[in-house]
């Protein structure tokens, strides 16, 4: 059974797109069988269109990546219900276990932060929850003032799951004090391997997957 890796946040436009593909990415250069999907996509649908890129795939695969896209720019569960729609939690999960099938890795790339609502009953972390054998959780929060408490605030919902969790603290373009000191106590926080450092790209959209972005993958799947 393939692995599952969450790509979940502190919130949206934090960069879980960016690390879904690097991951990606990176796991099918190293010859992994590696699936990314984004099963809830609202508003735009680019997220999408960046993971089947990330992983050789063209705009055709957009439906089978992300089988659940409302139009409306709200979070999944208002959007389907402004759309007349209603996803089950059962759907859900059979979707993520037949996506599981045939790879190494599932990379799943979530919609908004981890208790935005996706159904009437269910968020990511109630599906993390539910996920069995081999996952990992990769927590995206952009390294800025306030990233601490942001991180410890997602560790902290995660409960249990937070022992399979990994931060990847999104480094700013140019280098601050507040994201080295971050960077520090969050780790002494949360655990030195917990905390992995994931680096700002000249070129998100096709990163070179130099030395530094093959490390943090590393470091986030450890
Ligand atoms: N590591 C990074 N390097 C360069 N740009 C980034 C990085 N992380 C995020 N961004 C930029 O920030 C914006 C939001 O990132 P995105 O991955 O789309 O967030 P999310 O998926 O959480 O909504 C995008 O413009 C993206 O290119
Ligand atoms: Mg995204």
């Amino acid at each position: 059974m393939a692995r599952v890796v969450w790509v979940t946040g502190c919130d949206t436009g934090v960069g879980k797109t960016v690390v879904a593909a690097a991951l990606v990415r990176s796991l099918s250069r190293g010859g992994r069988r590696v699936l990314g999907v984004k099963p809830f996509c609202s508003g735009g649908r680019e997220d999408v269109t960046a993971l089947a890129t990330a992983q050789g795939l063209g705009e055709d695969a957009c439906a089978r990546l992300n089988p659940w896209f409302f139009p409306e720019p709200l979070t999944p569960l208002l959007a389907a219900r402004r759309a007349g729609r209603r996803v089950a939690r059962a759907e859900v999960l059979r979707f993520l276990r037949q996506s599981r099938e045939g790879q190494d890795d599932l990379v799943v790339e979530g919609a908004g932060g981890l208790l935005s609502p996706l159904g009437e009953d269910y968020d990511a972390r109630d599906l993390i929850r539910r996920t069995p054998g081999l996952w990992r959780v990769v927590v995206v929060v952009p390294n800025r003032l306030g990233a601490i408490n942001q991180a410890l605030l997602v560790m902290d919902a995660l409960g249990a799951a937070a022992r399979q969790a990994r931060v990847a603290l999104v480094s700013p373009p140019r280098p601050t004090p507040v994201a080295r000191t971050n960077l520090a106590l969050l780790r002494e926080r949360v655990g030195a391997s917990s905390v992995v450092a994931f680096p700002w790209l000249p070129r998100p959209e096709s990163p070179s997957g130099g030395r530094r972005v093959q490390r943090a993958v590393a470091a986030l799947l450890a």
